[in-house]
């Protein structure tokens, strides 16, 4: 099954999602590969430090991505892919080949602004997918209860169309676990609401329970 986690926009979470779930996949004892998409290999550098088995490609052109996915797709049970920024043929590629799309979001009007006409890509995919659509999820990511921004970022997966399985906070464990090369789950009692939070995403992602 191919995961892709995507959206046009750069700095909403698509790495540090895509990064918890192939550890995450991986630790609910499946066999899992990524790809990295983004030409800036930053889940690639955090996944080398981790210590963990996750085999991990670099592509750079949606023809070795869909080589890639094909491959790895065989091999394993699950292949994260994570997106680069922009509405690039590699992104589109994604939007095509995934059976499940996770699309983060963060609570700025520029964040929902541009994401729109990657929602909007995102379902000419589907219509020509139109017997194989993915599954698609939004996540509201970087979420302040209190913040006007974030409630409306909760709400509009509806207006979209789109799923929605969970969010998260805006967490200094979430920030910190990349530059420390870990995951929440590992960080110890500072990291508990991050780890309650992408844990309960992806366990209703992947087996519908909350
Ligand atoms: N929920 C969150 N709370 C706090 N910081 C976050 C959260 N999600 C992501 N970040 C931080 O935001 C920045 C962008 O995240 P990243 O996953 O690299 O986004 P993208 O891959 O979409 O560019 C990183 O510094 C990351 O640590
Ligand atoms: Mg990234």
């Amino acid at each position: 099954m191919i995961v892709g986690v995507l959206n046009s926009k750069g700095g909403v979470g698509k790495t540090t999602i895509a990064v918890h779930l192939a550890v995450w996949l991986m630790e609910q004892g499946y066999a899992t590969a990524f790809v990295d998409s983004d030409a800036q290999k930053s889940s690639t550098e955090w996944i080398a430090g981790l210590d963990t088995a996750i085999p991990v490609t670099s592509v750079l052109s949606s023809k070795e991505l869909i080589d890639e996915l094909r491959a790895q797709d065989k091999a394993a049970d699950f292949v994260v892919v994570d997106g680069p920024a922009g509405l690039s043929e590699i992104t589109r590629t994604i939007m095509l080949y995934a059976d499940v799309i996770l699309f983060p979001c963060g609570p700025s009007a520029l964040d929902l602004r541009a994401a729109f006409a990657a929602i909007k890509k995102l379902g000419e995919a589907q219509t020509l997918r139109s017997k194989n659509p993915a599954r698609v999820y939004f996540v509201p990511n970087k979420v302040q209860k209190n913040q006007r921004l974030s409630r409306e970022l909760l709400n509009v997966s509806e207006d979209l169309g789109l799923g929605l399985a969970g969010w998260l906070g805006l967490r200094q464990a979430f920030a910190d676990a990349a530059g420390q090369g870990t995951v929440v789950w590992k960080m110890g009692r500072r990291a508990e609401k991050a780890t309650f939070e992408i844990t309960k995403l992806f366990k209703e992602v992947f087996y519908g329970t909350k």
